[in-house]
Parts: structure tokens; sequence; C-alpha cells
């Protein structure tokens, strides 16, 4: 039995957030610059992308580039820029086969110009599809989005269109970045690293953590499958009791 046929259809994660990591140490493992590895990452993507299609997950978060990954050397950065934008051009092709619309999250306007114009032309070619959403985190990190929130509440506060007894859970969520979306039910790591490193604080307060010793450029759909097979496994219980969580009430 393939690790696919073990996953319950009625069981699935509505979104799925991965933090992609790991890319430096798979090229220096092979005596490589680190943006080696970070150019075999996009075959990790383009598998993991059609997978979730294939499942009929309906959200997938990619945690591709982080406000903090900016105080790397600029010769990494300006790298992974360029790559950004020929594999955003090239794989928009396999978003349109698998009915994938495309969508990202963070402060966009840092991107280059020809990195930002790509991303939203790519958004734009694939608006249509009904597939799964994938999400591309890029200039991302979570405190920068709570913090913009927090501009956002207190200035909407100050025009009088909101008034500060009535800010709810609900009030927060929309001001993010996801706004649109449920919150993950399963958040991978890979690499080994057992941190959150700054990705979605606020939307995983309730998430499964899937964490694997893979490194991103070895992640192919078998890891996606045992991450989703992990996560079926577990009781989710949201404060309640297991017996509650059996009983259903
Ligand atoms: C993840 O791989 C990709 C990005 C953060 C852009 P890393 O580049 O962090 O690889 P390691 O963690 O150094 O191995
Ligand atoms: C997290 O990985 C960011 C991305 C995967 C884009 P990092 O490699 O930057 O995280 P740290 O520095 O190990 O926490
Ligand atoms: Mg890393």
């Amino acid at each position: 039995m393939s690790y696919k046929d073990e996953i319950k259809a009625d069981n699935l994660p509505l979104h799925i957030a991965i933090i992609m990591d790991g890319n430096g140490r798979w090229a220096k493992q092979r005596g490589n610059q680190r943006i080696f590895g970070h150019k075999n990452g996009v075959a990790a993507v383009r598998d993991t992308v059609e997978a979730a299609a294939e499942l009929g997950i309906k959200y997938l978060t990619l945690y591709a580039f982080s406000t903090e990954n900016w105080s790397r050397p600029k010769m990494e950065v300006d790298a992974l820029m360029t790559l950004l934008v020929s594999t955003i051009h090239k794989e928009t092709s396999t978003l349109m086969k698998n009915n994938v619309q495309l969508n990202a999250i963070g402060n966009l306007s840092n991107l280059p110009p020809d990195v930002e114009k790509q991303l939203k032309a790519s958004i734009a070619n694939t608006s249509t599809n009904t597939g799964t959403t994938l999400t591309l985190a890029l200039s991302y990190s979570s405190r920068w989005e709570i913090l913009e929130a927090i501009s956002q509440i207190a200035k909407e506060i100050e025009d009088g269109k909101l008034h500060s007894g009535d800010i709810t859970y609900d009030t927060v969520s929309k001001h993010l970045t996801t706004a649109n979306m449920p919150d993950p039910e399963l958040l991978i790591r890979t690499s080994g690293e057992y941190r959150i490193s700054n990705f979605l604080l606020w939307q995983i307060a309730y998430a499964e953590l899937h964490f694997t010793n893979t490194l991103w450029p070895d992640f192919r759909r078998d890891d996606l499958y045992k991450a989703i097979i992990d996560f079926q496994k577990r009781e989710r219980r949201f404060g309640k009791t297991s017996e509650q969580v059996i009983n259903k009430n």
C-alpha cells in the first residue's frame, strides 16, 4: 500500500503551511554554494504543489523568504530574487495545469520591481483557477504582519470607524494578510529545526505541528503524504477532554 492510499479523504487538513528549510545545508553536503540548494528546492515545491492539488487541499502556504532573510549576504539575496522571478515565470504553466490559484503575502513592496511584477502577472493569470490556493510568503514575518494589523486597527479607531470595545478575534484575523483564508490545520517544517521563525504566529494557535529531518530539496509528495497521515492520527482537542471529543459534545 502506498502512503497516498493511507490518507483518509474525509479528514484532509483544509490548510497546510510549510516552512521550507535546509536548502543551504543540502548544497553544503554536496560541496556546493547555498544557491545550488535553493535551485534544487524548486522541484520540491513543484512536486508538493501538484500533490496537494491532486489531493484537493484547499490552501497551501509556503514560507519562501522571511523579513529576516534580507539580512543574508547580498549575493545570496540577489540570487534568490533572480530565482524567484524565473521560477514564478516558468511554473505558471504548472499552476494552470493543476488549476492552482497563486497568492502572495508579506511586505511585497520591498521586493525588487521585477519580482513584484512577475508575481502580480502570475497572480492575475491564475486568478480564475478554482482548485488549491497556493500562497507564497515573501518578505513576510508574523510580527511585521501583526504590527501592521495593530496600526490599521488603531487608525480605524482614530477615524471613528471602530470602537475599541468592539475589537474581537475576528477583527484581528480580518486585518492580517491571511484575512480570506482559514487558519492552517497542519504546519510542516523540514530540516530538523524545531522552531517557527516568525511564521503565522496568530494563525497557528491550534495547528498540528509536523517536523521532519528531510532537507527541503529532498522533500517530495511522499513526505507530504506522511505529514498528512501523521495529522490524521492526532486527536485535536481544542482544550476539551478526550471524552468530549469522542462523544462530540
Ligand atoms: C530555506 O533554506 C530557504 C530560505 C530560507 C530562503 P535555508 O537557506 O535556510 O537553508 P539552511 O537552513 O541554511 O540549510
Ligand atoms: C525560515 O527559515 C524562513 C524560510 C523558510 C523562508 P530560516 O532558515 O530563515 O530560519 P532560521 O534562521 O533557521 O530560524
Ligand atoms: Mg534555514
